[in-house]
């Protein structure tokens, strides 16, 4: 936004050069409270001094946040490779932590690179910022490729994070570990609105998290795959391929929880999910793909309009959380190296 953004308690508008010593206090209020962090701008951050030129210069811009005439946040961003977006040094005063500024400044920096073309969003974080680190987990942003080691004088190493604005990809373990939070959510409210994927509501986020802690030890062991779905930047679905299969079925592979937020179904994500697990197989070798679902859910639906066989139903296999008995549909489908069909059976 050209102007600024405001809220009671604070504005955002463009930085400048000259807020150079409020932007290095206030990076400096953030270090500080980590121990072995140490500041010397002169020889390790220049730009420092004249930062909103220095961003302008790589196609970026830079924010400040401004309270009663003080600067209390800032963020940046700028063009990184082919179509990512690098948001870049995300602080906000240790007095305003847990106000909502850092979803305000990241919001404006997300919603600019977006508007500029941005498909993909990426940012490095201190591996000690862990409060930064929850708060990049919260806004969708899952742990993205190697440690990165700056060799400076706080001889800092840094996690990366990524995020699509809009697509489907498979989680690796780093990633999936980083996810788990998010992930809780999306099972949460999918239970909470009645999917039939072996919980009943009320599931507590303790138990959430701890189901995907042990998928991503699951994703570490080769035995699955997941993936996840984001859109406008969030993420919003997911969906497992479970590769564990005995040693007669060596060719056979389980889909599970593909789940989509209520908030954002018949949006096509559904179909997206499917087709990422299936590629996922095809990928891992297998040629015969299965799975299972409460007759008439949208799920059903879905596997339908995808090429899948219902091989048969059991009455009665699953209950609702007001003690109901459904009736369960088995799917199943082939898949050929290249890409995944349908078959007739
Ligand atoms: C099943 C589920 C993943 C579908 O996700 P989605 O993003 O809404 O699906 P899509 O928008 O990609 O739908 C693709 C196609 O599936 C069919 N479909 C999906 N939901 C449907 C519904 N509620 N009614 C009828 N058809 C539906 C349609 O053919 C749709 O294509 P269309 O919108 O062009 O008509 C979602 O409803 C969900 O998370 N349900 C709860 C969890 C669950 O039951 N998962 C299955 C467990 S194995």
């Amino acid at each position: 936004m050209a102007s600024g953004e405001s809220n009671p308690g604070w504005l955002i508008r463009p930085g400048r050069d000259a807020d150079g010593p409020a932007i290095i206090t206030l990076i400096w209020a953030c270090w500080s409270r980590y121990p072995g962090i140490h500041m010397d701008v002169d020889r390790e951050m220049p730009e420092l001094h004249a930062l909103a030129t220095y961003y302008a210069g790589q196609g970026g811009t830079l924010w400040a946040a401004e309270s009663d005439g003080r600067i209390v946040g800032m963020i940046a961003v700028r063009p990184s490779d082919s179509a990512a977006w690098e948001i870049c040094r995300v602080y906000v005063d240790p007095s305003l932590h847990g106000s909502g500024l850092g979803h305000a400044l990241l919001d404006q920096a997300e919603r600019h690179a977006i508007t500029a073309g941005a498909e993909r969003l990426v940012l490095w974080s201190d591996t000690r910022f862990d409060r930064a680190h929850r708060f990049y987990e919260k806004r969708s942003y899952v742990r993205s490729g190697p440690v990165r080691v700056l060799d400076d004088i706080s001889n800092s190493l840094e996690f990366g994070y990524a995020k699509p604005v809009n697509g489907v990809e498979s989680l690796d373990i780093a990633a999936a570990t980083s996810a788990e939070t998010r992930l809780a959510d999306i099972l949460i409210a999918c239970v909470e609105a009645g999917a039939s994927v072996s919980f009943l509501p009320p599931l507590a986020p303790a138990r959430a998290k701890a189901f995907w802690h042990r998928v991503a030890a699951e994703i570490g062991a080769g035995k699955r795959v997941l993936v996840a779905a984001w859109r406008d930047g969030v993420m919003v679905g997911t969906g497992m391929l479970d590769l564990a299969t005995p040693e007669n079925q060596p060719h056979r592979a389980e889909i599970k929880k593909v789940l989509v937020h209520p908030s954002v179904r018949r949006g096509g994500l559904g179909r997206q999910i499917m087709e990422s697990l299936e590629q996922a197989a095809v990928k891992a070798g297998r040629t015969l793909s299965t799975l299972d679902t409460r007759a008439g859910d949208a799920g059903e639906a879905l596997y339908r309009a995808q090429g899948w066989q219902a091989a048969g139903r059991i009455p009665g296999y699953t209950l609702s959380a007001d003690g109901a008995a459904h009736d369960t549909l088995f799917f199943w489908k082939a898949l050929r190296q290249g890409k995944a069909r349908a078959s007739r059976p």
